[in-house]
């Protein structure tokens, strides 16, 4: 069993992947936190030295090597699914669930997160609210392929588990 978890940043993926894995007794993968340990680079330090592109080669190749991976549950990056077929391969080798938010709930989580974003750094809420507007317009098309997608991030893990339709003894 694999189940990717996808949406903008600061939806909730790796805090509801982390109480889904626990209630499967699965792995638990964070997509950034793999990448950062394959690459002896932090994700600021990648984007600062080597640019975007280069971000999304390795994000890339970090997903081609979680497909291997079996009984899992992995929060993906941000604009993971939005690069390259990684939709695709995701929705080939596993669940794909999309936690959707409103962008101005993204935007007052994103204030409060402690994380280091490059893509939003130091951006005020009014420019915030227009980024995510501007970038959700473009993601959306992709995060919409995904097998299911919730609007409730307190969805409640039992309802979680019906509708991706997997039970917690599988
Ligand atoms: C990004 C999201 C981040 C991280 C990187 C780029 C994006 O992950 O991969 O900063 O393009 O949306 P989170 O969604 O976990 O913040």
């Amino acid at each position: 069993m694999r189940i990717y978890l996808i949406g903008y940043m600061g939806c909730g993926k790796s805090t509801l992947g982390k109480k889904l894995a626990k209630r499967l007794n699965v792995q638990f993968i964070d997509m950034d936190d793999y990448l950062e340990a394959r690459n002896y680079k932090t994700i600021p330090q990648i984007f600062a030295e080597e640019g975007e592109d280069a971000f999304r080669i390795k994000e890339r190749k970090a997903l081609e090597e979680l497909v291997e991976f079996t009984d899992v549950v992995i929060a993906t990056g941000g604009g993971a699914p939005c690069f390259f077929d990684n939709m695709d391969l995701m929705n080939r080798t596993g669940k794909t669930l999309f936690l959707n938010m409103a962008p101005s709930i993204l935007a007052s989580r994103l204030l409060q997160s402690k994380t280091d974003r490059p893509l939003i750094r130091g951006k005020s809420k009014a420019e915030l609210i227009d980024f995510i507007d501007e970038t959700l317009k473009k993601r959306r098309p992709f995060y919409e392929k995904a097998h299911y997608q919730i609007t409730n991030p307190d969805i409640g893990l039992n309802n979680l588990l019906e509708l991706i339709d997997i039970r917690s003894d599988q």
